[in-house]
């Protein structure tokens, strides 16, 4: 007898089961919320561990869900670092949150692909939105609205904004032909010593070269000189080349160096430069108008972003970018091919996304975004934000009053790095014994060819225990190094 098809196992996931598998993951989640502190922060497997422990080829029938989530816990976990711990004080926070999570679910959940505004209207115009609620929250320059010339778009990271915002600048600056015609090699773009390593990836991608990535040298707090960028420019007119774009930072990476907008803004306004603000981390904290002086000048970016992924608990990937004349970016990175063309964007009504960064394809990231939002409010934000500053502050200050440490560079925000006195191979030692103890995690970077210990406060649960038992942990392993 024939099988009626309506019998035949589908192996997809019934709406029930699904239901019930749900919520499972949610209490294996919150469960792992409630003991992430028990486990050693930094994950301890070897390299090639956890492939060892996975079976060699994929299972030829479906499984029970109960044995991949059992999976997760046994086999996975060890090999997990836990950034989500409270003690995670390592390069910089990526922190999460309930309503982030739990955004990002939805949009999964959704499935929805919002390369243009007919694929999906509200994950464009929600996005629209939320990118203006943030000019407003950032205290950033109006020219930022999508009311106005510009407007922002959600990226993956700060690299792929820092790209956009390299190629825009050089069609800019080659009258919009180099997309067409490639680059001469003439063309040049500056940052300082200190800039994130994204900026010489994205020389290397936008075909400026390496070779024409000036690194401006910086001043005694790690902020670019901006008198050193303005010789450089001149030199390389005189050159003959062609300046294009400047990248300043708000909170560098290694040490939190904060550049001078204002001056750098005035020599890139007088030349005609493209300039690209990377507030990676610290964005965050303009959300606190107390900290909004330290970006001071940001009314001449051309383009700024922040990762909310970083420390504004919005789970990763979510970055922030803003552009002063949208029409730029645009040009740039249009492309219409006959299967994309619909009426919406023929009418020139809608805002299509896919020409605002590189990848056609696009998530419903600000779902995430605006239940993190909404979730804690304005207030709610500010109140995290200024106990991490708190945190930091009063954790170098007992640095300070330490004879045997000292600070390595000033502490605008969040970030303190500091280090032993007794050199290099103590502060690599003490690094390492913190880092094997699984109590906490922190990284170190070099300032002055010194090696400097990082401790940076952002995980969404750390707390003035935390950050006291750092220190005190921070100690006893100097001590037990032989170095109190
Ligand atoms: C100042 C700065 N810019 C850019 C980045 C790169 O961030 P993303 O991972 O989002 O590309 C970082 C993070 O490491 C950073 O600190």
């Amino acid at each position: 007898m024939e099988k009626n098809p309506s019998e035949e196992k589908s192996f997809h996931m019934t709406p029930e089961e699904f239901r019930q598998h749900g919520h499972a993951v949610i209490d294996w989640i919150a469960d792992y919320q409630s003991r992430v502190e028990t486990f050693p922060v930094l994950s301890r497997v070897k390299p090639g561990e956890i492939r060892a422990s996975l079976p060699a080829s994929p299972p030829a029938h479906g499984e029970p869900f109960d044995s991949l989530l059992k999976d997760v816990e046994d086999l996975i976990l060890p090999g997990v670092t836990h950034w989500q711990s409270p003690n995670f004080f390592a390069y910089f926070p990526c922190n999460a949150s309930g309503p982030g999570i739990l955004g990002d679910l939805l949009s999964s959940g959704l499935g929805v692909q919002g390369m243009l505004w007919s694929t999906s209207p509200a994950c464009t115009e929600l996005e629209t939105h939320v990118m203006d609620w943030l000019v407003n929250m950032l205290g950033l320059p109006q020219k930022f609205l999508s009311s106005s010339t510009g407007g922002g778009v959600i990226q993956d990271t700060a690299s792929s904004a820092a790209l956009c915002a390299l190629l825009a600048a050089r069609e800019r600056a080659t009258n919009y032909t180099s997309n067409k015609k490639g680059c001469e090699g003439k063309l040049v773009a500056y940052c300082s010593t200190q800039t994130h390593s994204s900026l010489e990836k994205a020389a290397m991608i936008a075909g400026i070269g390496t070779d024409n990535l000036r690194l401006i040298e910086v001043d005694e707090n790690f902020a670019m000189r901006p008198e050193a960028l303005a010789r450089q420019i001149d030199a390389d007119q005189r050159a003959g080349l062609t300046p294009c774009f400047v990248c300043a930072t708000i909170g560098t990476t290694s040490s939190n160096a904060m550049d001078p907008l204002t001056a750098i803004g005035e020599i890139c306004r007088q030349h005609g430069l493209w300039m690209h603000v990377d507030a990676a981390m610290s964005g965050t904290a303009m959300l606190c108008p107390e900290f909004r002086p330290l970006q001071n000048g940001v009314e001449f970016a051309d383009s700024y972003n922040f990762n909310p992924h970083k420390w504004m608990f919005t789970n990763f990937d979510c970055n922030c970018f803003w552009v002063a004349d949208r029409k730029a970016l645009i040009q740039t990175l249009s492309i219409l091919p006959e299967y994309l063309r619909n009426q919406a964007t023929e009418s020139g009504a809608v805002i299509d996304y896919r020409d605002w960064h590189i990848q056609l394809g696009r998530r419903f990231r600000s779902l995430k975004l605006w239940f993190v939002i909404r979730h804690y409010g304005v207030e709610g934000l500010q109140h995290h934000i200024r106990e991490h500053v708190r945190l930091a502050q009063q954790f170098s200050q007992w640095v300070k009053e330490d004879d045997g440490f000292e600070l390595a560079a000033p502490v605008p925000l969040n970030l303190v790095c500091f280090r032993h006195k007794a050199g290099d191979a103590a502060n690599q030692a003490i690094m390492e014994r913190l880092n094997r103890s699984g109590d906490l995690f922190l990284t170190h970077t070099k300032l002055n060819g010194k090696v400097t210990l990082r401790l940076c406060v952002g995980q969404t649960h750390t707390q003035a225990k935390h950050v006291e038992h750092a220190w005190q942990k921070i100690c006893e392993e100097t001590e037990a190094a032989h170095l109190a």
